[in-house]
């Protein structure tokens, strides 16, 4: 018995186009899933495309932004008629932008509210809402599938400076769970990864000096970690693949898998 086996899936991992999602698409199509890698940026989808295909895997790109619904729609369509219709969904869009970071000892009161607006608009409607819904209403009429939505350890414990993303966070979290009820007899799991900190295109200047260095918020954060290192993007296949899966784990919905290297499991 192979729990693992991907073989009849269909997946779509929107943000596939990004580091961490990147990461997932290659291992979904590594375990037999056809795998669609959807985002905005063309170059980096032909990247993880060429990078599947090289491995004998089977992976196509799709161009869609996270926050227009009739895209998605038309992407969900595009998907279905080259590769069938959509068993696993992974939501991968997000992050956290520059403007919504507080700097140190600023004043949270003048928190700009087009920064927060924005960050919640990516992380909690086109990191998940949106993907769900048009995805969502894809499973439900062809017989369920697996939700992945990808959290942060910033949604279970409020970290400093980031308060937006915290908070968008925490909603993918609640929305994680109230859709794993909702859905629960229609065959469709949904679940949640929480990443702690691995280093991707959106936080690498919170985290890097120029020359590589850690900043003085990189420092603080590996000084936190128990295991005293960032994550690395293959050490998330595990937790998608594990959640994709119904051979592996068709019991489990509503469930938030941490990989943050021990981050939120200790105080000093
Ligand atoms: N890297 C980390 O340390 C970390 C930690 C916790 C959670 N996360 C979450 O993991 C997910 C992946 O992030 P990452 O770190 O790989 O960052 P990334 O910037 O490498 O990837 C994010 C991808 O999402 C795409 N994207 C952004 N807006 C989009 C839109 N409107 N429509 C379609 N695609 C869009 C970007 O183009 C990019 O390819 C995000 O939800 C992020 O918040 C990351």
């Amino acid at each position: 018995m192979n729990l693992f086996n991907l073989e009849n899936e269909v997946a779509v991992v929107i943000g596939g186009t990004g580091v961490l999602g990147g990461a997932m698409a290659r291992a979904l199509a590594a375990h037999g899933a056809k795998v669609a890698v959807v985002g905005r940026n063309a170059q980096n989808g032909a990247t993880h495309v060429e990078a599947i295909e090289s491995k004998r895997g089977t992976a196509i790109f799709t161009a869609a932004d996270a926050l227009d619904k009739s895209d998605l729609s038309r992407a969900r369509d595009e998907i279905t008629s080259k590769l069938g219709a959509a068993t696993i969904l992974v939501n991968a869009a997000g992050g956290n932008r520059p403007d919504a970071t507080l700097p140190p000892g600023a004043d949270f009161c003048a928190l700009p509210l087009e920064a927060w607006n924005g960050v919640f608009d990516l992380n909690l409607v086109g990191g998940a809402l949106l993907p769900c819904q048009v995805f969502g209403q894809s499973m439900l009429e062809n017989g369920g599938g697996s939700i992945i939505n990808i959290a942060s350890m910033a949604g279970m414990i409020p970290l400093s400076r980031v308060v937006a993303y915290g908070a968008a966070k925490s909603a993918v979290l609640n929305l994680t769970q109230f859709l794993a009820r909702e859905w629960a007899t229609k065959n469709i799991r949904v679940n949640a990864i929480s990443p702690g900190f691995f280093p991707a295109e959106q936080n690498k200047k919170l985290l890097f000096n120029d020359d590589g260095s850690y900043t003085e918020r990189g420092a603080q954060i590996i000084g936190h970690t128990p295991m005293n290192r960032f994550g690395e993007s293959d050490e998330l296949m595990g937790a998608v693949i594990f959640l994709a899966s119904k051979s592996a784990s068709g019991f489990v919905t509503g469930h938030n898998l941490v990989a943050d290297g021990g981050f939120s499991a200790t105080t000093i």
